[in-house]
């Protein structure tokens, strides 16, 4: 899969889902999270990103290995507000943005100018 690291947090520039042919980057409050199992590792969104927050997990730098898991964190765990994990949606689009994010984020020191 491909993975959006810290550098997305509060930037949600979103020229990734735009690009993504499966519509598997979805919007949470500070950043954007791919799923790891609806990524169908085509690459296309990595490009795109100004910057630079989307690696293929296997050429993640160090300080951003812990997203892979966060990523995931989005969908398999019951985040702040929520009832339920989000699971495998299948499509970010109907959703919109899910207000809520992982505890990795949420507690990110703010990174907007
Ligand atoms: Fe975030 Fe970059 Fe996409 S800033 S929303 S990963 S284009
Ligand atoms: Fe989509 Fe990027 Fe994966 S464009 S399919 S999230 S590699």
């Amino acid at each position: 899969t491909y993975v959006i690291g810290s550098p997305c947090i509060d930037v949600k520039d979103r020229a990734c889902v735009e690009e993504c042919p499966v519509d598997c980057i979805y919007e949470g409050n500070r950043s954007l999270y791919i799923h790891p199992d609806e990524c169908v590792d085509c690459g296309a969104c990595e490009p795109v990103c100004p910057v630079e927050a989307i690696y293929y997990e296997d050429d993640l730098p160090g300080e951003l290995q812990p997203f892979l898991a966060d990523n995931a964190a989005f969908f398999e765990d019951t985040l702040p507000g929520q009832a339920e994990p989000l699971g495998s949606p299948g499509g970010a689009a109907p959703l919109g943005v899910v207000p809520t994010d992982t505890p990795l984020v949420a507690q990110w020191p703010r990174q907007d100018a």
